[in-house]
């Protein structure tokens, strides 16, 4: 059973997330409007459901005023359905709060009665609950109820948390367990049970920062043309998917594709490999765990850019002088305290050797090699077949699509980026 104690979370936890304070009636009850004042004041969005008994001990209009929605009392009330059902509550939820929970409520929630809106909601929800018991010191005590706590408890495992009771002075002059905890404490405890879920929920890669560069570059020749390449982008995109799906914070650097943005990604859109190059920079200075070079990166761009539309000037025969872009991937390599950098090699042949090399000559952690001389993978293609290769191993990962092969290319990341950190440690301390 929790125990309210220090609080050591981010105050971020409630930032956003949905919270159903539903209320039973008790005494307690005037503790819950300040519940939900505190609830709100850390941006949660809050959503009241008051039983009969509780609109005894308090009005709905205070709750009402307190978490600026409508306050739910009825489970058939037509115009409260019209506008969030019972099974749209249930679903709507981050976390179910019931302050106070009298011994009657947890009775019949443990039975799976469902006669009202709030028993009816919990049975329909899977979001987790957390139950604050407030109730005369011998109810508490009574076998029946400690009975009925143990078979929710059984029951719902996973799902339901029990917050308290406290000891002390009882409204009705008695001392001993039974008190409702305090308003502070419970939203603390909230926040706490929140965070463990958080916690339990995050990927491999949660609390990291990647920046991935993706597509191809476009170096301009004067105001209409300029040099690049078949890159489609689908690679680098299919990376930072996955490695958001893993819990990761991700950048990713583009330059220009046709490809829909992943879900909880940051963008930067960019043009030349100068322009990916001090946006790699700026993202970089704001903190990067893992770095993955992902784009066709033009090696060359005109040394001069015409500002007006090259006209034709009757020669067979033009000369484009061309000067070599700096490499992104091995100058964030070369950094003293660099991140985990991976890198791509698209070859044509030899390619385990050609890909062997640029690791070490632009001091990788990991390089991706692919054969880009088959046509039914590489470029433009939602297929693709690689080699991944450390300074320890390489592993052939067969033809399948490009987001199964982010899926297996960033468990390699996450697997090799921890050894490499523990041994850094390790390294240190020799
Ligand atoms: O040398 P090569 O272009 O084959 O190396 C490929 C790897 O280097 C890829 O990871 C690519 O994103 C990166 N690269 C880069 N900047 C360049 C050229 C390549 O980051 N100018």
């Amino acid at each position: 059973m929790f125990q309210a104690n220090q609080a050591s979370f981010s105050m971020a936890t409630l930032n956003g997330k949905n919270i159903l304070l539903g209320i039973t009636g008790g005494i307690a009850a005037y503790k819950s409007a300040e519940l939900c004042r505190l609830l709100r004041k850390q941006n949660a969005v809050v959503r009241v459901v008051m039983t009969r008994g509780a609109c005894e001990f308090i009005s709905p209009l205070t709750f009402q005023a307190l978490s600026g929605n409508p306050v739910h009392t009825q489970l058939l009330d037509s115009d409260a359905e019209a506008g969030m059902g019972h099974i749209e509550l249930a679903k709507w939820p981050d976390l179910i709060i019931v302050a106070p929970a009298t011994a009657n409520f947890i009775a019949k929630y443990s039975q799976g009665l469902a006669d009202d809106l709030l028993l009816t909601l919990l049975i329909a929800s899977t979001a987790p609950v957390a139950i604050a018991p407030a109730m005369n010191q011998a109810m508490w005590s009574n076998p029946l109820t400690q009975r009925n706590i143990r078979e929710l408890q059984t029951a719902l495992l996973e799902q339901v948390t029990f917050l308290g009771p406290a000891e002390g002075e009882q409204a009705c002059g008695d001392i001993g367990a039974g008190r409702m905890l305090e308003a502070s404490e419970l939203c603390d405890a909230v926040e706490e049970v929140l965070a463990v879920l958080l916690d339990a929920d995050a990927g491999p890669l949660s609390g990291q920062r990647v920046v991935i560069t993706a597509g191809p570059t476009r170096e301009a020749i004067d105001p209409v043309r300029y040099i690049s390449n078949h890159s489609s982008g689908k690679m680098g995109y299919a990376l930072a998917a996955a490695c958001a799906e893993q819990g990761a914070d991700v950048v990713l650097v583009s330059g220009p594709v046709q490809i829909e943005r992943p879900k909880q990604v940051k963008v930067a859109m960019v043009e030349s490999a100068t322009e990916m190059m001090s946006s790699v920079d700026q993202e970089i200075a704001l903190g990067c765990d893992i770095f993955i070079s992902a784009a066709a990166v033009a090696d060359y761009s005109p040394v001069m850019v015409a500002d007006q539309k090259m006209k034709k000037k009757g020669e067979d025969d033009v000369v484009l002088n061309l000067t070599q872009n700096v490499d992104i991937v091995a100058t964030v390599a070369a950094r003293p305290s660099k991140p985990y950098v991976v890198g791509f090699a698209a070859e044509t042949n030899d390619v385990l050797n050609y890909a062997k090399g640029k690791l070490v000559k632009k001091n990788l952690d990991m390089i991706v090699a692919n054969d880009v001389s088959r046509s039914d993978i590489g470029f433009n293609s939602d297929h693709n077949a690689v080699h991944i290769i450390t300074a320890n191993e390489i592993i052939e990962v067969p033809k399948q699509s490009k987001k199964e092969l982010a899926r297996s290319i960033v468990k390699s990341i996450v697997l090799n980026s921890k050894t490499r950190k523990s041994t850094t440690k390790l390294d240190k301390k020799g």
